[in-house]
């Protein structure tokens, strides 16, 4: 497939870069790098530096002297990654340019790419137990809203719950669950490919490349590694809880994804697989595209009812601080109107000084579609704020309860669901994986 012509302004993941320049690579100049560095931060570069900029075009022309190795040596680490990031935005630059100028240098065949024209977005939830609102808010409803603007790829991924579940039939059962509930908030199994992770092998298979790729140093600097490691003093930590985020860079490689639509605790992890395909790409040629996360804006942090200055969380303290998609009406008004606030008795919008009134501003406009401003006006008390934003969340709630059960009361074509989803989405994924073993060049069977 044809690249999409490329200019200074154009976005850079993969797809917009494939200009088969192989040999452009190390034709840049202070010139180059000069303007990569007025130019300040291109569309696509995660680091931005002026100074960067400078030092990798410096680098590059040192690669021609052959004494790249012993500055390399002589930097830091973590300096290094950030220079070969800028200079692969230079060498793509310099491609560009090249392009533009309609000026041949060496080509190498173009990789297969997504359409240029729609984007692909992938996302994905673990089946580790009941959904509750937070995910609702942060996870699902954006993926629902999104199905038929965009190409939307939805795993369940089931073999990283593995990280924490033990008890054989646990994540099975979790998982059928789940897939109810993604069609019960209205994911449609005709424009969404909604599917399982298990159920497409290229996940395990990419994800070791993803361990290669990644440092031990990356891994283990992740907070969600550092939260889930301290919280499991005693027990068993599994390995898989340290390489997590290399199968989480393979679910969302594999689908040439452009947007990951996630809750603001997932940004790290876009943040590890956008540098894991960069030094992917930098090694081996451009093979992956680069996707970015999308964090929606209103109820992006729901907050826990009892501590609202926690995230909701279903392995929080108290149950009642959580409320789940399957709770009954009457749990869902009880758990409101325990909802701890503050001694004061005014409602208004303020997170730092009135984190527990703002949390149900949150979920009162999220559920009205509203901004928390606008749901704050005409609220003299707490009690009745507390009242309405249960019976908000209880009208919300009632449709997809009444459609999870008609789901989950047939198994068979839940099934059939997800065998088309696995379908489709293997027949990306498997595209995807083997250009990435020939771009390593390892010989086919
Ligand atoms: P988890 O419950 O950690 O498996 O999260 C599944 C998805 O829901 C992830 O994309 C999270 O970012 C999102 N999520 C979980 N809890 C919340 C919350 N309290 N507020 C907003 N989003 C959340
Ligand atoms: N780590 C994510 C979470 O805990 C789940 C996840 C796994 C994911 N693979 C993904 C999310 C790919 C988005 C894209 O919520």
């Amino acid at each position: 497939m044809a690249p999409r012509g490329v200019g200074l302004g154009d976005p850079l993941p993969a797809r917009a870069s494939r200009l088969g320049g192989g040999d452009c690579a190390l034709q840049v100049g202070l010139g180059d790098a000069y303007s990569l560095g007025v130019l300040g931060r291109l569309p696509g570069d995660p680091f931005g530096l002026v100074a960067f900029s400078l030092l990798a075009a410096l680098l590059v022309r040192l690669a021609l002297l052959g004494l790249v190795q012993s500055i390399a040596e002589a930097c830091h680490r973590v300096a290094v990654v950030r220079l070969l990031s800028v200079a692969m935005l230079a060498r793509r630059h310099a491609s560009s340019l090249a392009r533009v100028d309609a000026n041949s240098c060496g080509s190498r065949p173009d990789p297969p790419l997504a359409s240029p024209t729609v984007t692909r977005v992938l996302s994905c939830i673990q089946p580790t137990g009941e959904v509750h609102l937070g995910n609702y808010f942060g996870a699902l409803r954006p993926w629902v809203e999104g199905q038929h603007e965009k190409d939307v790829f939805h795993g369940i991924v089931d073999l990283h719950a593995l990280t924490v579940i033990e008890k054989p039939g646990v994540v099975g059962e979790a998982t059928i669950n789940l897939a109810a509930m993604l069609f019960a908030v209205g994911l449609d199994p005709e424009v969404a490919t909604v599917f399982v992770q298990s159920h497409v092998r290229e996940h395990s298979q990419l994800a070791w490349i993803m361990e290669c790729t990644v440092s031990y140093g990356e891994l283990s600097r992740m907070t969600q590694f550092k939260d889930k490691t301290s919280k499991r003093h005693g027990q068993f930590i599994s390995a898989g809880l340290l390489t997590y985020p290399a199968l989480q860079a393979a679910d969302i490689l594999l689908y040439d994804t452009d947007e990951v639509p996630v809750g603001d605790d997932q940004r790290q992890h876009v943040e590890i697989t956008r540098d894991i395909a960069e030094r992917f790409n930098f090694r081996f040629g451009d093979t992956f595209v680069i996707p970015a996360a999308v964090i929606p804006r209103a109820g992006a942090r729901v907050m826990d009812l009892q501590d609202p200055t926690s995230k909701m969380s279903k392995s929080a303290d108290t149950e009642s601080g959580c409320v789940m998609m399957l709770d009954s009406p009457d749990e869902i008004v009880k758990k409101f109107k325990r909802a701890v606030t503050d001694s004061e008795s005014e409602v208004r919008y303020d997170v730092a000084a009135k984190p527990g009134v703002s949390s149900l501003l949150d979920i009162l406009a999220a559920a009205t579609g509203r901004t928390p401003q606008e749901a704050a006006v005409g609220y003299e008390q707490y009690g009745r704020l507390k009242q309405d934003t249960g019976e908000a969340v209880v009208a919300l709630l009632e449709p997809i309860q009444t459609r999870y059960r008609d789901l989950i009361a047939d198994k068979g074509e839940l099934a059939r669901l997800l065998q088309i989803g696995a379908g489709r989405a293997r027949s990306v994924a498997s595209v995807t994986l083997q250009r990435a073993y020939d771009a390593i060049g390892l010989i086919r069977p």
